[in-house]
């Protein structure tokens, strides 16, 4: 048993030398919704949340706060996490749509984590043709890949999704293949890449369309990873961080059973958590391996 069960990811936080460049790519270029903004930041969303991304004034560090949706209360949360050795914070002043937060610090790299039940509504429903479907994973670098996982199944009631060599772990916290990824590193730090859902891949290919409008190009993809299976593409946001577009990504909808929805791509049937070679086949289906997206 976990100390905390997570059930969703929330947001991500970007701290930025250029707020108005940020928002405007996320609003102009990748349709979402700037719900509010103040001295805290600003916050933008893809729908009924009230933000999935927080953008603040400072120097170019992403991923500088990660906030998880858990489905225990918060005191018991502190609780647990109390008797596991963790200390936590109890904050009614982090921002708008997220008045009782609980934060603690992700060790190793010291990001501060927010967990909270919920957040208000934005007010923001319904279709648009291009804005994404929601906020989908984050993956970030870590200097040890066992105590991170350890810190997540252990303590944050994550599963393990798919592991490729022995340096980079995939990680669920409800149906979706993975909401965190880690890629262990000596060398780099903070942010590796930050991915949001697209419906199918025609709206994915609309909003490329979109994204060469406003002078954005892919660096990788279209493809499909191995782990996860999802259908790629990347590119860099205006501060030079990596965004993936991508959909189809692998579901779990039986935990007892514990493998993917079968698709006609998968490698095997029934198809479930395994550790993958590191090759061409794994990193991109169809070809080929962007260099830098393996370097560690
Ligand atoms: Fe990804």
């Amino acid at each position: 048993m976990s100390a905390v069960n997570v059930s969703k990811l929330g947001y991500v936080g970007f701290e930025t030398p250029d707020v108005e460049r940020l928002v405007e790519y996320y609003t102009r270029v990748l349709d979402f919704v700037l719900v509010e903004g103040d001295d805290r930041g600003a916050f933008l969303t893809t729908g009924v949340d009230h933000h999935c991304v927080v953008v603040t004034k400072g120097g170019t560090r992403a991923r500088q706060v990660v906030g998880y949706e858990i489905s225990d209360d918060l005191d018991t949360a502190a609780e647990l996490l109390k008797e596991s050795g963790y200390v936590t914070q109890r904050r009614s002043d982090i921002g708008p749509g997220t008045p009782d937060v609980l934060v603690l610090e992700e060790p190793g790299t010291g990001v501060p984590l927010h967990l909270i039940t919920a957040q208000d509504p934005s007010g923001v429903a319904g279709f648009t043709p291009l804005r994404p479907t929601k906020l989908g994973h984050v993956a970030a670098y870590t200097p040890e890949l066992a105590p991170m996982q350890s810190f997540y199944q252990d303590l944050l009631g994550f599963k393990w999704s798919d592991t490729v060599g022995d340096f980079f772990v995939f990680l669920r916290c409800n149906a979706d293949h993975h909401a965190a990824n880690f890629m262990a590193s000596q060398k780099y730090s903070g942010m590796h890449h930050i991915a949001y859902e697209m419906r199918d891949p025609n709206h994915l290919i609309s909003m490329l369309d979109h994204l060469a409008q406003h002078d954005y190009r892919l660096h990788w993809g279209p493809g499909r990873h191995g782990p996860g299976h999802n259908l790629f593409t990347y590119h860099r946001d205006p501060d030079g961080n990596v965004i993936e577009l991508f959909t189809q990504i692998d579901v779990v909808h039986d935990e007892a059973k514990g493998f993917w929805e079968p698709r006609p791509w998968h490698e095997e049937f029934p198809m479930g958590p395994r550790t993958w070679e590191v090759d061409m086949a794994t990193v991109n289906q169809w070809g080929p391996i962007d260099p830098p997206s393996l370097d560690h």
